[in-house]
């Protein structure tokens, strides 16, 4: 059991940003937060097994579209992070935050990672040491699978170790928020958790929200994350309700968004992408499975959206009907694949989906992306790296899915013959878009 004077020693320690802290993934959420952690004056050690990303970070470069190379270079000039994609050359830490992958593997939770990360974490971690949790996963990962596998071997929880769950919530091309103005929300194990995790927490961000219970803290991920699921879903069952009804559908939600109370605009799109939205759902599902529960509102939400890139290409399949050209061979370049605005990051993008049941189809294929990385490839589809008027003209339709700034939107719209427009980027503005 950890001693009174041994637990004030850990918060001193804490107050006086004498404590090492080890952050387990740097992506899109555990880079930002290591910067974060460094500036506000901890050493920080960034590990990741990725050796590629880790030797642009020591070379000073970025892989994250969201955070430069100068930031990168600001952060290694700080003196107070270093980088490392091998555990076992460390020293102990007192800190260990964990910022790995929480995939879908055919459907179900993949915590793979998420458990390696912690047993890696047991092979250099010496007491007492506070490990933060902040993988997305369902209401009990911490408690049953993260706990277990750090008290094998060791002693019971609390005699060696601190032990929260706090919840990510970066946004990937956000600029409003940083990791430090954004509120953060917390569960700890124990009431000794909870006053370390609470002093650290305080000199990292603006606002700190404590929940009741570890499983709370969990559970609100999935339900920012589940809210946003069935609001696509609906945004997107809009689209057709007022194609049906011959109305605009970016009109009537932007009416709408004029309600100053009770309203937040979500918009249709060719579905849903990236880390959080499609995975979170089935996330919360298999928990609900595994309990004997059920959610029909979010399951439904859940096969509306994943049926949202077939819907996309249903609708360029008619356009070409509607023009007596067959789908087989129709020219059509697909622009933007990210999975949103301003992001190259293709996990779960519908964007990839389309492009598979397009290729399936037949269709002659481009992409053009200019903020995937230029090495990429995608099955039979032609990646274009430059947009030229020629490209543009000769394509039957060209399709917007993603609204990237460093697209030449001009040159699209002007030579273009036929748009469909998955993102309102001309807002209707012209004959060509459909
Ligand atoms: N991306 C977002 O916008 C976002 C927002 C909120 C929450 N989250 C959650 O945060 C978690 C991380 O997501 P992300 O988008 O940052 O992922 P990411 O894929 O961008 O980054 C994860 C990093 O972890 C590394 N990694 C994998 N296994 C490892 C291991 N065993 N040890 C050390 N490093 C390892 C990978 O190489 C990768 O660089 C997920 O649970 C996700 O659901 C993500």
């Amino acid at each position: 059991m950890i001693s009174d004077k041994q637990l004030n020693q850990f918060i001193n320690q804490l107050q006086e940003k004498q404590s090492r802290i080890m952050v387990v993934g740097l992506g899109y959420t555990g880079l930002p937060l290591a910067e974060c952690i460094a500036k506000a004056g901890f050493k920080v050690i960034g590990y990741d097994t990725n050796i590629s990303k880790v030797s642009m970070l020591v070379r000073g470069e970025s892989y994250l579209e969201t955070i430069s190379a100068d930031r990168v270079q600001e952060l290694l000039d700080t003196g107070r992070f270093t980088v490392t994609s091998d555990i076992s050359c460390q020293d102990p830490c007192d800190v260990y935050w964990v910022c790995v992958p929480t995939p879908l593997l055919n459907g179900a939770p993949a915590l793979d990672s998420f458990c390696a990360a912690i047993t890696s974490i047991k092979t250099i971690a010496t007491k007492p040491f506070l490990v933060v949790i902040s993988s997305t996963s369902f209401p009990g990962t911490t408690r049953t699978i993260g706990l277990s596998i750090l008290e094998k071997e060791t002693q019971e929880h609390g005699a060696d170790f601190f032990l929260v769950f706090s919840p990510e919530r970066e946004d990937p091309g956000n600029s409003t928020f940083t990791t430090k103005t954004l509120p953060r929300v917390f569960g700890a194990l124990d009431n000794e958790s909870s006053k370390v995790a609470m002093v650290l927490f305080n000199q990292l961000f603006d606002e700190v929200h404590q929940a009741s219970s570890i499983e709370a803290a969990e559970a609100s991920k999935l339900v920012e994350n589940v809210y946003r699921a069935v609001n696509i879903a609906l945004a997107n069952e809009w689209d057709e309700i007022c194609k049906g009804l011959n109305l605009d559908v970016w009109e009537i939600i932007e009416l709408a968004a004029t309600k100053p109370f009770g309203f937040q605009a979500f918009y249709p799109g060719p579905g849903v992408g990236g880390h959080c939205i499609p995975v979170d759902p089935y996330y919360l599902l298999s928990k609900l499975k595994s309990v004997g529960a059920n959610a029909g509102l979010i399951n439904l939400a859940c096969d509306l959206n994943k049926k949202r890139p077939q819907m996309i290409v249903r609708k360029i399949e008619s356009f070409l009907e509607s023009r007596s050209k067959a789908i087989k061979g129709s020219n059509l370049l697909l622009i933007g694949l990210g999975y949103k605005k301003n992001i190259s990051d293709l996990r779960e993008s519908p964007a990839i989906e389309i492009l598979d049941l397009l290729i399936n189809l037949g269709c002659n294929l481009k992409w053009y992306d200019p903020l995937v990385a230029s090495n990429h490839s995608q099955r039979d589809a032609q990646r274009e790296l430059d947009l030229s008027p020629q490209l543009l003209k000769n394509q039957d339709l060209c399709v917007i899915l993603a609204d990237h700034d460093l697209i030449d939107w001009d040159m699209v719209l002007n030579y273009s013959s036929f748009i469909l427009d998955t993102k309102n980027k001309f807002a209707n503005c012209h004959s060509s878009i459909i």
